[in-house]
């Protein structure tokens, strides 16, 4: 007989050495440290080196969750990696799998943009409840310092580089107590990393495309109010199937957007800022990173606790949001 309830039994995290500092994005485009601190709460941001990728940076985090765990890679079944940013556009988890060990496990990316940590979390759980797979690695991961522009002061102030994993596996008991996903198409237009080509004849007749990937482009404010609408909706919903109220709430664990956000959310569902875990001071927006890794930290500071329930959400590009309740350790 089977386990079919999940548990989130360890956590790992993994950032570039660099660190970049708001006061030196001055040299680069036209801001100051004090409109980037007091508009978004970043201080800091990582960037990998070009002698690093994705999957090392992966294989690091995923090497310490599944240590915090008590598992070895190879009892792995699942390799999940949450990514937009791969180091090959036909995924990355496969290199993460080789360079575990991960023999037995199956690995495949998932593309979400800042929800792919959710929309994974989501997606493990269900392999678990079905019986299929009993352990399943889930990697946060985002090298976007590699796809902003540089010189477009709107975006390249936010985001910085990282990785965040965490090992889900079959249970007893169910720590996985709700959760809600929701995806918009019809407001794709505002954040992309678009492909752009131009038409090029290959034989007669028949055209073909050739271009490459441009640079993040985002409506700010559009997505900030699709944020602070969306978010608390979410959490509320997950929360209800949770059959959970807001006060039993240990955690609230936002996608690490804009402090702003964070603090609007929070004042929206009545959680007090003592529960609002917060790291994006030290390392901006990391995309499908930010969760596992806010994650880690606070598990690793001793904030989180086992039996602590957590309330999470991501949201982003698509546009894409989804909350999780989740009550942490075995
Ligand atoms: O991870 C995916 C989800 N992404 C998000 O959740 C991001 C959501 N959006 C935000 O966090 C905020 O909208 C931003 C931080 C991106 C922007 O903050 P804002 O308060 O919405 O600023 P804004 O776009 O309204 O711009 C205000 C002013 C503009 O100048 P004018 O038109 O008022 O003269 C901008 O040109 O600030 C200017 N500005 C800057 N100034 C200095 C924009 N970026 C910068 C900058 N430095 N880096």
């Amino acid at each position: 007989m089977h386990n079919l309830g999940i548990a989130i039994t360890g956590s790992g995290s993994a950032v570039p050495a660099t660190s970049l500092h708001n006061q030196r994005l001055t040299e680069l485009v036209e801001t100051s440290d004090d409109w980037i601190a007091t508009r978004t709460g970043i201080c800091q941001r990582r960037l990998a080196l070009p002698s690093e990728s994705l999957s090392v940076l992966a294989t690091a985090a995923s090497n310490q969750a599944i240590a915090s765990a008590g598992i070895k890679p190879e009892d792995l079944d699942l390799i999940l990696l949450a990514t937009s940013t791969p180091d090959d556009l036909f995924g990355s988890a496969c290199q993460v799998q080789a360079k575990l060990g991960a023999i037995k496990a199956v690995a495949f990316d998932l593309t979400a943009a800042c929800s792919g940590f959710v929309f994974g979390l989501v997606t493990a759980a269900q392999y678990i409840r079905a019986g299929v797979y009993q352990n399943v690695l889930l990697i946060g991961a985002d090298i976007l310092s590699r796809w902003v522009d540089w010189q477009d002061r709107r975006t390249c102030v936010l985001f910085g580089d990282g990785a965040g994993a965490v090992v889900l596996q079959a249970s007893k008991s169910d720590r996985l107590l709700g959760f809600a996903l929701k995806s918009d198409g019809t407001q794709n237009h505002y954040l992309n990393l678009g492909y752009t080509g131009s038409s090029q004849e290959l034989l007669s007749g028949i055209n073909v495309t050739k271009g490459a990937y441009q640079p993040i482009t985002m409506n700010g404010k559009e997505v900030y109010r699709f944020a602070v609408q969306k978010v608390p909706e979410i959490i509320d919903k997950a929360l209800f199937q949770a059959n959970l109220t807001v006060d039993q709430i240990d955690w609230l664990l936002l996608h690490q957007a804009n402090q702003r956000i964070l603090d609007a959310v929070a004042q929206r569902l009545n959680i007090p800022e003592d529960k609002v875990i917060s790291n994006l001071a030290q390392y901006g927006n990391t995309s499908a990173a930010s969760i596992p890794l806010a994650l880690d930290e606070a598990v690793r500071q001793g904030k989180i606790k086992p039996n602590h329930i957590v309330a999470t959400s991501g949201f982003g590009a698509g546009l894409t949001w989804g909350a999780a309740i989740f009550q942490w350790g075995r």
